[in-house]
């Protein structure tokens, strides 16, 4: 009796072990969609049409749901063809999809119909840790139809149009061999991200279309850009306040303003920038090339611990330059001299042709003279008929070391 008591006790709780197995893993399925393989989620099995024309913005919210539901390494993949699609928010945490890969091979095509967009923004991934997005395919922001309406290069207060691909606290996470051409506004943009790897990616955007930035960075720490192709009609890089440790490696920039710290200081209690080093790049044909820029009369930031290193210049305008009275309209409001502190900033084995005569030119605040300036191995000539190019130092205090052309001014 016992035996045969204990016996259906233990039929009744394997009825109840495999009925929960069989319910979780029909609950699984029913929240992993449309899964073709386990953990692949393809956008064209949540109703997408790569026409060109149709709108795929819920198609691409389902699939990213899903995949990011999904239990075990996820992949949303957005296969060959031309995706219209709206504004998408790929929206975290994913806690369970490790990693978390986007794998774009075909073209993701902006809406022009700017009555479609909320906010400015189109594509972001937002609180994802470990995210991947790769795959050789390309993120068109269609921006030439909206840039006439962009009002920002002549007024302080204006609307922002959509940034294309913003990633919004991303942590562990790589951005992998895709292309991005002509944004709206900004390509790339990182905020509050950490640990995040950028190679070989490719960005353009014609020379002439406004705020056209390649990537900007703000408020990140760790994050490394290499092995990319940049030419906007903006700063191909830029750093905002609140990043520290950022490398840029192998890198080649132009058309664009080249690579860029600030502006800073616009608004108070800004964080500063810390440790960004830039190392084995080309610029080339740019208004800039090693920038940093803080406003006229701005509060009180800081910038320090940068290293620029084997930088081949070609045809830049101003080659290097430090710009503590930055006014990007024709007049800004005078509040005395810069508050943010620039320090320990070396330029080493910088070389190459500038397109003005001035190829060095530190122009630091009254206020807070910048510190420990080294110039080591400058060879910028000026490409323009038959003159030397000069430096111009204004509050700089620091080193020169090596070769100094033009003649060193610190
Ligand atoms: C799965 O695909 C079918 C058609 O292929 C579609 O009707 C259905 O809505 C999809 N299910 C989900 C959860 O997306
Ligand atoms: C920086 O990020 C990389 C991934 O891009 C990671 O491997 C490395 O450990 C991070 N370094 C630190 C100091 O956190
Ligand atoms: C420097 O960058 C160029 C092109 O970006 C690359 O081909 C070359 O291998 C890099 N050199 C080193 C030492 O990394
Ligand atoms: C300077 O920045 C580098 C990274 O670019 C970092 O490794 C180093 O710790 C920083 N040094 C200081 C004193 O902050």
């Amino acid at each position: 009796m016992g035996f045969s008591k204990n016996n259906s006790k233990a039929w009744a709780l394997l009825c109840y072990v495999v009925f929960i197995a069989i319910a979780y893993v029909a609950a699984v399925e029913a929240a992993n969609g449309n899964s073709s393989s386990a953990g692949e989620f393809n956008v064209m099995q949540f109703g997408a049409i790569a026409d060109g024309t149709t709108d795929n913005s819920e198609a691409f919210g389902a699939a990213w749901k899903a995949a990011c539901e999904w239990k075990g390494p996820s992949r949303l993949l957005i296969p060959e063809g031309t995706f219209l699609v709206g504004p998408v928010l790929f929206k975290g945490p994913c806690p369970s999809a490790s990693p978390m890969v986007v794998q774009v091979k075909g073209k993701v095509k902006a809406l022009t119909d700017m009555s479609k967009y909320p906010s400015d923004e189109w594509i972001v991934f937002q609180y994802v840790d470990g995210l991947v997005v790769t795959g050789g395919g390309t993120f068109d922001g269609q921006g030439a139809s909206a840039w006439r309406l962009n009002q920002c290069p002549k007024k302080a207060h204006c609307k922002l149009l959509p940034t294309s691909l913003k990633f919004n606290f991303i942590t562990n996470g790589e951005i992998r061999g895709i292309h991005s051409v002509d944004s709206k506004l900004f390509h790339m943009l990182l905020f509050g991200c950490k640990n995040l790897n950028v190679q070989s990616i490719k960005i353009s955007a014609p020379a002439d279309s406004p705020n056209t930035d390649g990537i900007h960075v703000g408020s990140s720490s760790n994050i490394t850009i290499s092995r990319s192709h940049i030419g906007t009609g903006d700063d191909c890089i830029s750093l905002g306040p609140g990043s520290t440790q950022v490398t840029v490696k192998n890198v080649f920039c132009g058309p664009g303003h080249g690579i860029s710290v600030g502006s800073l200081g616009k608004f108070s209690k800004e964080e500063g920038v810390q440790g960004l080093h830039v190392e084995n790049c080309t610029i080339s044909d740019t208004t800039n090339g090693l920038r940093i820029k803080t406003w006229a009369g701005s509060d009180s930031s800081s910038a320090s611990n940068f290293t620029y290193e084997d930088i081949v210049m070609n045809n830049v305008a101003n080659p290097i330059i430090i710009d503590q009275q930055y006014c990007p309209y024709s007049s800004c409001p005078q509040k005395g001299p810069s508050r943010v502190k620039i320090n320990d900033i070396s330029f080493k084995n910088i070389r190459g042709t500038s397109a003005s005569k001035i190829a060095v030119n530190l122009l630091c605040s009254e206020a807070f003279p910048c510190q420990n300036v080294q110039l080591d191995d400058i060879k910028l000539e000026y490409n323009g008929q038959g003159e030397a190019s000069t430096a111009s130092c204004t509050n700089v205090k620091g080193v020169s070391t090596g070769i100094q052309i033009p003649p060193t001014c610190i």
